[in-house]
């Protein structure tokens, strides 16, 4: 079977496509023939940082894919041949708060990842993909998506009449933007681009700010909201947002912290005076990803996919992330 590596040195050019024998599935094993892969912008990351990552030898990329279980181990599992599943994010993080022990489990960082033909997942760390949806938009649900339930709904608790803010029109932000609208909640969106904010109008956003035009754009949320602020901001931005995305919240609002897209500096002052629940969000666990599924399946959510590439043409869907010029997320058909 074909199956992309990552070179330590090489970012996304070292990547190498390798054969290696298709594996045979243990006790509680399920052999999945992978259809599709979504990139995150942690995929990216991974690649062109693996040596700091702890990333020496071969090391397959990507945490999220979809397909057909090819086989399953000795004694049979809960799935049988033929379903059509989708991985998680972490595969030993099955319910409850996130612990030290679940880090070693994230797929495509410290154990491989499913940009592959075929790979062998623990039948834990698999999910029956929702019966509306493709391998393709099924393979963007276990990070962006779960990341914006996440944040949007368990984590963050936002209810239909509030408000939300929600930055650029990357595959967290778009997930959010679905979530918001079938739940619901008010949305303001901000992007660099007057286009992508035509297309987030399209799916329901319902207040538009391009953060390149207005560089204080918090203004404008103040404005937007009557001077309150949000009740909750989805945070992918990182330190170089973060101090605006304070001034947007109200008083005992909430900040879901998740991105690393920009760097800076901050200051914290705000939070305490504000009353401000920051909280840091790492995808979230197994049984979260079942509820988010049987949601998206209620309200018939199909996630957004702005570009599709072939698998011999991975190399390209990074390099398109890095330009983000895209609109929701990119997949890798295989
Ligand atoms: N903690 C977690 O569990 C978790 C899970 C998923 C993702 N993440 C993180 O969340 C971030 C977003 O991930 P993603 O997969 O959605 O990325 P993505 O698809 O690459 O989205 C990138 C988009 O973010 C927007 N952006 C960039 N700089 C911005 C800025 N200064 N202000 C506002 N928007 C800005 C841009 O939108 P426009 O082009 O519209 O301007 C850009 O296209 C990344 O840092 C990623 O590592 C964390």
């Amino acid at each position: 079977m074909k199956v992309w590596v990552i070179n330590a040195e090489g970012g996304i050019d070292g990547l190498q496509m390798i054969d290696r024998d298709i594996p045979k599935p243990g006790p509680g094993e399920i052999l999945v023939r992978l259809k599709a892969n979504s990139i995150n912008y942690r995929d990216l990351s991974t690649i062109k940082n693996a040596a700091a990552r702890g990333i020496a030898g071969e090391r397959i990329p990507n945490s999220d894919g979809a397909g057909i279980v090819e086989d399953v181990g000795p004694g049979g599992t809960a799935f049988k041949k033929s379903d059509r599943v989708v991985g998680t994010f972490f595969q030993d993080w099955l319910s409850g708060s996130i612990h030290e022990g679940v880090m070693a489990s994230a797929l495509g960082g410290p154990i491989d990842g499913l940009l592959c033909e075929y790979a062998l997942l623990e039948e834990r760390g698999a999910l029956h993909m929702p019966d509306h949806l493709s391998f393709e938009e099924a393979a963007t649900l276990p990070c962006a998506g779960l990341t914006a339930w996440h944040c949007l709904i368990e984590g963050g608790g936002a209810r239909a009449g509030q408000t939300v803010l929600l930055l650029g029109t990357g595959g967290v932000s778009i997930f959010a933007q679905q979530i918001a609208k079938a739940s619901g909640i008010r949305t303001i969106l901000t992007s660099s681009s007057d286009e992508k904010l035509d297309r987030a109008k399209a799916l329901g956003a319902d207040v538009l700010i391009n953060y390149r035009d207005c560089p204080n754009w918090e203004e404008k949320v103040m404005e937007a909201t009557d001077g309150r602020g949000v009740d909750l901001v989805v945070e992918v931005g990182g330190a170089g947002t973060l101090e605006k995305s304070i001034a947007s919240v109200r008083v005992g609002g909430r900040i879901s912290l998740v991105g690393i897209l920009t760097g800076g500096q901050m200051d914290p002052t705000s939070i305490m005076r504000k009353s401000i629940t920051l909280q840091g969000i790492y995808v979230g666990p197994r049984d979260m990803f079942e509820r988010f599924n049987a949601a998206l399946l209620q309200n018939d959510i199909h996630p957004v996919i702005d570009a599709s590439v072939e698998f011999a043409d991975a190399k390209e869907a990074y390099r398109m992330m890095e330009k983000a010029g895209h609109f929701g997320k990119i997949v890798v058909t295989i």
